[in-house]
Order: structure tokens, then C-alpha cells, then sequence
């Protein structure tokens, strides 16, 4: 299966998924890497390993149905079957939404729907996490919808919080735990086991 990572940032997810893949733990292919910001360190991992990366950003077009048919185009052109969100910090057009209906997935930094939303992303969500008070937080896998941070829950797992943490050491206690599930759950997809219905994502049996 062809998979587009779109990245912002540093690309330590980008990196965890490359690994699956070499290691085998993944029957995927990452055909390209697009993000907005030229900058990312998810664009010099993709082109290091050989993959398309393309910096795609809203301002080089003069109008949202330029950029959206740049972005689709792009996606059709390598038979893109998944889009995985790597620490991407634009939302995703609601036509590129609709032509990949449950085909999008975001990983999050904290058990969704809390510390989620417009803002929260990266430390932003760590310091909120410690500021709150909660005794736990951790990683959640959903699909992407219209909406920051709110459609269907496809994997959540939970860590503690102590009482000696900082942004920085939580964020890092996360970050090994979305690099451990983040694979696991693209391999859900790309093996077709997942069922969405409504908000309910159910994942078949073996058998
Ligand atoms: C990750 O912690 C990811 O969960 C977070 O950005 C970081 C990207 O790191 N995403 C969000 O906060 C989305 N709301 P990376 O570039 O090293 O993969």
C-alpha cells in the first residue's frame, strides 16, 4: 500500500514508521513526504531515505481549490491509498478529507478528546497536561476528520503522569510510545482489519 506522510516538524514519527518498514513490522510503502513548512526535518528524512518530499503550502497557491488540486494531484499521481499525519500542524481540506473517507490518520500527544483541539499540539499539549494536574495522559491514533483533533478513535494507550515531570520529560515519555503504536496502527489499516461505524472503530479477529 502507498502511504503519504504529511509532516511539519522534526519527523520522529516519520522516522518510527521507516523503521517498521525496513524491519519488516510494516507491508507499506511511504511514496512521499509533503509538508508546509520547507524547513522540517521530515523532509530531509525523506529525502535521505530515498522518498518524494514536497514542501506544499497554502500561501505558494492563489486559491484553496489551486492548493487542494496540487495536494490531490500529487496523492494520485503515486496511487496513494493512506495519508498518515506526522506532527502536522494544518488542518486537511475537507474535499482531500472526503476523497479519502476513513483513509487519514492523525497521531496526538495526549488520550483525546482531552488536550485536544485548535493550539494543542506538541509541548503545548504537555504543559497543559502538567498544568491541569492529571494523573494520566498519553497517545491517540484517530481518523482524521473536518474538525482538530475529533474523529474516531482507533488506538489509545496511557501512561503515567509523576509527580516530578516537566513538559520535556513527559513529552519524551510520549513520544516513545507513538513511535511503538503509530505503526502498529497503520498496519491495521493497511491490512484492511478496520471497521468504522459512526464513532466506533472496531478492528476484525484473526479469523
Ligand atoms: C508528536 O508528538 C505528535 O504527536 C505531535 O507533534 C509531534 C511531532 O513530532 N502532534 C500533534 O501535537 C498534533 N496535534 P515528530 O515531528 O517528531 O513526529
Amino acid at each position: 500500500m502507498n502511504i503519504a506522510v504529511f509532516a511539519s516538524g522534526r519527523g520522529s514519527n516519520l522516522m518510527a514508521i521507516l523503521n517498521a518498514i525496513k524491519e519488516g513490522k510494516l507491508n507499506a510503502k511511504v511514496s512521499v513526504v509533503i509538508s508546509n513548512n520547507s524547513n522540517a526535518g521530515a523532509l530531509t528524512i525523506a529525502k535521505e531515505n530515498g522518498i518524494d518530499a514536497l514542501h506544499i503550502s497554502r500561501k505558494q497557491f492563489s486559491s484553496d481549490e489551486d492548493y487542494v488540486k496540487k495536494i490531490l494531484s500529487e496523492l494520485r499521481a503515486r496511487n496513494v491509498e493512506l495519508i498518515v499525519l506526522a506532527g502536522y500542524m494544518k488542518k486537511i481540506p475537507p474535499e482531500i478529507i472526503r476523497e479519502y473517507p476513513n483513509k487519514i490518520l492523525n497521531i496526538h500527544p495526549a488520550l483525546l478528546p482531552a488536550f485536544g483541539g485548535l493550539g494543542m499540539y506538541g509541548m503545548n499539549v504537555h504543559k497543559a497536561v502538567i498544568d491541569y494536574g492529571v494523573k494520566i495522559t498519553g497517545v491517540t491514533v484517530h481518523i482524521v476528520d473536518e474538525e482538530y483533533d475529533h474523529g474516531p478513535i482507533v488506538m489509545q494507550k496511557a501512561i503515567e503522569v509523576k509527580d516530578d515531570d516537566t513538559p520535556e520529560t513527559l513529552a519524551e515519555r510520549v513520544l516513545k510510545i507513538e513511535h511503538e503504536i503509530y505503526p502498529e496502527a497503520i498496519k491495521l489499516f493497511v491490512e484492511g482489519k478496520v471497521i468504522v461505524s459512526g464513532r466506533k472503530v472496531m478492528i476484525k479477529n484473526e479469523d
